[in-house]
């Protein structure tokens, strides 16, 4: 009996004695995919960490305000988060600069993100991947149809209702024009800035502060969004998020869509009804000629009131490493941020569309969370509502954008 207990106290001590450094982290991030499972497995097989998941809300703004509310609190339960570009100036005094540990990698990755996550000179959170969205058309109907992939929203405009015309009379009473986000939530704010953006309505706030948004461009890009609500795109698209519309699309009962390119390997699996059926495109351009694509993406940031910062940093150089990219963009097609990546054979054999991906962007459209600093989130909640009250057709664009303008002034004066 002693023996037992003698031989079990020194395989626990042989144990701690090999994991010497070992940690237990906490990652929060909504649910993870498959795939970061299997590659949290890996880190923690490696490197003797346990990484434990502490699962968030979906939808990035109501995470926003979790983050606020740990941060405020300065809670060490929170080791590594997953960031949401526009969370950098924001959360930037919260979290540990990672400029030192990231030193032999940061010049792998695309300048212009890691100038993005870069605040007063301090890296505070590291690129895992950025989210580049496209226009999704279903090759077969346009096919169908006589027509071409549309280049100006206009011609989208009339597409998807010829389609969707076209596929109604041919028995499907629940097929749809166009879909994309227009709930009332940040993934709006994504769609509405690239309608504005694409019209040359700018850029909401510009970079040097000045607000922009009211402007006759603007509000008619607004306006052309809601003359899709009820016509080509449902009533229920006010309501819808990414993994709605992408549900519908994906069921084969649309003909356009707006997403990420994630919708792309989730269209494409065998399981898929519209797998081999569809492409993708960058956005259609607005009466100027430019398109615009709202720059989106995760980056892996570490709080500064963690208690295990040592293994926390590891793990988030971990997650932004062509390793994790890799598999990461090889089964969801989210892109890499490390440029050497886009030369990768496997990577391109099993993602051919992704150099073609990266034409957007020349004109991407940047959400002005740098331009607005501390108060990104609130400009952003009152860009979405003037753009959803004009959707839900609750005044005209030049309404709506007047009446957001007054509030994004009172937001500055306030301080910014
Ligand atoms: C995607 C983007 C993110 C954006 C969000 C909006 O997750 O990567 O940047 O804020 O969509 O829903």
């Amino acid at each position: 009996m002693i023996k037992t207990q003698l031989l079990l106290a020194c395989a626990a001590c042989a144990l701690s004695i090999g994991a010497a450094n070992a940690d237990t982290i906490s990652f929060s991030t909504e649910a993870p995919p498959q795939v970061m499972l299997d590659m949290i497995a890996v880190f923690e097989a490696r490197t003797g960490h346990d990484v434990v998941v502490n699962q968030v809300p979906v939808v990035t703004n109501d995470q926003f305000a979790q983050y606020k509310t740990w941060f405020s609190q300065q809670s060490t339960d929170v080791d590594v988060i997953y960031s949401d570009i526009i969370w950098a100036p924001q959360f930037a005094e919260h979290l540990v600069d990672l400029t030192d540990a990231a030193k032999d990698v940061v010049g792998d990755h695309f300048p212009w993100l890691i100038q993005s996550q870069t605040i007063d000179g301090r890296l505070v959170a590291l690129p895992v991947y950025t989210g580049i969205p496209a226009l999704f058309y279903r090759k077969d109907l346009l096919e169908k149809y006589g027509l071409t992939v549309p280049k100006t929203w206009a011609e989208l405009t009339t597409s998807a209702q010829i389609i969707q015309d076209g596929e109604r009379a041919g028995g499907n009473p629940d097929f749809w024009g166009f879909l994309f986000q227009g709930a009332a939530y940040e993934g709006l704010t994504c769609d509405a800035i690239e309608w504005v953006k694409s019209f040359g309505g700018g850029d909401i706030v510009e970079a040097d502060g000045t607000i922009s948004i009211n402007n006759p461009k603007a509000a008619a890009a607004l306006d052309m969004a809601a003359s899709w609500v009820g016509t080509i795109s449902p009533e229920g698209v006010l309501a819808h998020m990414e993994e709605d519309s992408r549900g519908i699309w994906q069921n084969g009962n649309a003909a356009f869509l707006r997403s990420w390119t994630y919708a792309y390997a989730l269209g494409q699996a065998s399981d898929s009804p519209i797998a081999g059926k569809f492409d993708i495109a960058p956005l259609p351009a607005g009466p100027g000629g430019s398109s615009a694509n709202t720059l989106g993406g995760w980056n892996a940031a570490v709080s500064k009131y963690s208690l295990h910062k040592e293994a926390a940093i590891e793990f988030a150089l971990f997650l932004g490493s062509a390793e994790f990219q890799k598999a990461y963009a090889m089964s969801l097609a989210e892109m890499p941020t490390i440029i050497s990546l886009y030369s990768d054979p496997d990577l391109l054999a099993a993602q051919p569309v992704m150099p073609q991906l990266l034409e957007v962007l020349n004109n991407p459209a940047v959400r002005p969370s740098a331009a607005t600093k501390g108060a990104y989130n609130e400009v952003s909640a009152k860009f979405w509502t003037a753009a959803h009250n004009t959707l839900a057709g609750n005044g005209t664009g030049a309404e709506n954008l007047e009446i957001l303008a007054a509030e994004l002034e009172e937001l500055k004066g306030s301080g910014w």
